[in-house]
């Protein structure tokens, strides 16, 4: 079999974690890992010291990526640099017609993601975007009961999704707090949910209205130890009165900057030069929103109704599908504060089916082994050998679906922001 050349665009932690690892290391005989790039050095060492199985891989700064695609001939390119620098790349890859493997999201607007369509139909090169959360076994076992036709015809679905104090913080330490980095959460973070209720209900999403609020981070954040821009967690004085990191932090500081890990999410990859992923989550700068709900309206007329909250003490989702003919309800609980739950939930997942008029049925659903619920593997493999002809359904996810998804949570920032229904019949396909 002939490898399959593969370029990196963003040496990210995801990047490193995700895809340069189990290339390098599970897809060796059928993927080549050609060439870094990325706008900090350091980034390359950062990835070699984990996969140092790439240590002979050519590093490329991004103002080089013309001469990296010229000397490493690359048949595909990753892009996993920052959510707002993915338009240029999969746009310049489909230049060259080659194939893009982009990480959600696929871009930060809508009007980028049209750039992105309209590119890849000139292009030899096809887009798979890497929405992961569709292979966790519970989201697939929710796709094969809809088109199994268990409630019918769907026409209404209740999604709500709460990020905890931990995991939810650290997209307020980060690049993901600014709306020109990430797009805002309801495009950075929501757009996998959006994503996963098109898919699981076949929904072009047409019309959006949504209300938002920056509550719990920022300088009105009730724990907000005083009102001061441009702390950074590994030297702030106040660490230890600031509710949210003092749960996780000791006082012995210099334990803790040598540590190098102030939460889950900023562990020993986490190493940049210009740039802190420790910044104060309550600085001003700050213009996302850190809860919102949203009414979305399909094509197909099902109606969704969704909320984010990216402070709570546990994290998960509660979610029901219903239809015509019953109601399809699960949840998922993990995270930093999950284990102040019932232990009920532990291990296997289900999803109860109650059909319209009486009963109920328990589906249980088994976990995999690795990220996402087992979903994590399942989705390197449909990228590096294939997608698996077994599978009766579409899974792996193309341009079209990042747009939607994106789309709906471009509206959904807009209606916060500016108010009304965002309708978009006019371009989205
Ligand atoms: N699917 C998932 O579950 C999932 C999980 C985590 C992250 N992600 C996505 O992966 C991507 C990386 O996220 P992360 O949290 O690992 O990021 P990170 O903060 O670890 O790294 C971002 C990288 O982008 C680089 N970068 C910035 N501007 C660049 C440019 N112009 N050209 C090239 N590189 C540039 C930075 O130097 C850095 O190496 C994001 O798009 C994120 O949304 C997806």
């Amino acid at each position: 079999m002939e490898k399959k050349r593969y370029a990196v665009c963003g040496v990210s932690s995801r990047a490193i974690g995700m895809y340069i690892g189990p290339m390098m290391r599970n897809f060796a005989h059928c993927a080549e890992f050609v060439g870094m790039l990325d706008i900090d050095p350091l980034r390359f060492k950062v990835c070699k010291d984990q996969v140092p199985e790439a240590k002979d891989v050519p590093e490329y700064l991004a103002a080089d990526f013309e001469k990296m695609l010229k000397e490493t001939r690359p048949d595909a390119i990753f892009v996993v640099s920052m959510d707002c620098t993915h338009v240029d790349y999969i746009v310049a890859g489909l230049e060259h017609d080659l194939d893009v493997i982009c990480e959600k999201p696929m871009t930060t607007n809508t009007a980028d993601s049209l750039r992105v369509l309209e590119a890849e139909a000139k292009s030899k090169g096809k887009v798979i975007c890497t929405f992961n959360y569709r292979y966790n076994p519970i989201h697939r076992k929710l796709r094969e009961l809809v088109l199994a036709g268990k409630v019918g015809r769907v026409t209404h679905v209740d999604l709500n999704w709460y990020i905890d104090i931990k995991h939810g913080s650290s997209y307020f330490h980060r690049w993901n707090r600014m709306r020109e980095n990430s797009g805002s959460l309801s495009i950075h973070k929501s757009s996998h949910h959006f994503d996963l209720v098109n898919w699981w209900i076949d929904g072009i999403p047409e019309q959006v209205h949504a209300f938002g609020a920056l509550n719990h981070y920022g300088p009105d954040g009730e724990f907000n130890p005083s009102r001061k821009d441009g702390r950074d967690c590994t030297n702030c004085p106040e660490l230890m009165k600031c509710k949210y990191e003092a749960r996780w932090a000791t006082r012995n500081s210099s334990i803790f900057v040598a540590d190098d890990h102030i939460n889950a999410f900023d562990g020993k990859e986490r190493k940049f030069t210009n740039y802190s992923p420790h910044m104060c989550m309550f600085d001003s700068q700050i213009n996302i929103y850190d809860t919102f709900i949203a009414n979305v309206k399909y094509r197909n007329g099902v109606l969704l109704n969704y909320s984010a909250n990216f402070s709570t003490p546990y994290e998960g989702y509660r979610l029901a599908i219903n239809g015509t003919r019953g109601r399809l309800e699960s949840f998922e609980f993990v995270g930093a504060g999950a284990s102040q739950l019932p232990k009920f939930h532990e291990g296997n997942q289900y999803i109860d089916y109650f059909p319209i008029f009486e009963g109920r049925e328990r589906i249980d659903v088994a976990a995999g082994v690795g990220g996402h619920g087992g979903g994590d593997p399942l989705i390197l493999e449909d990228i590096f050998i294939g997608e698996d002809p077994n599978r009766q359904y579409d899974i792996l996810a193309k341009s079209v679906d990042g747009l939607r998804a994106i789309a709906i949570g471009d509206a959904v920032y807009n209606s916060i922001k500016n108010g009304g229904i965002q309708d978009l019949t006019g371009f989205i396909k």
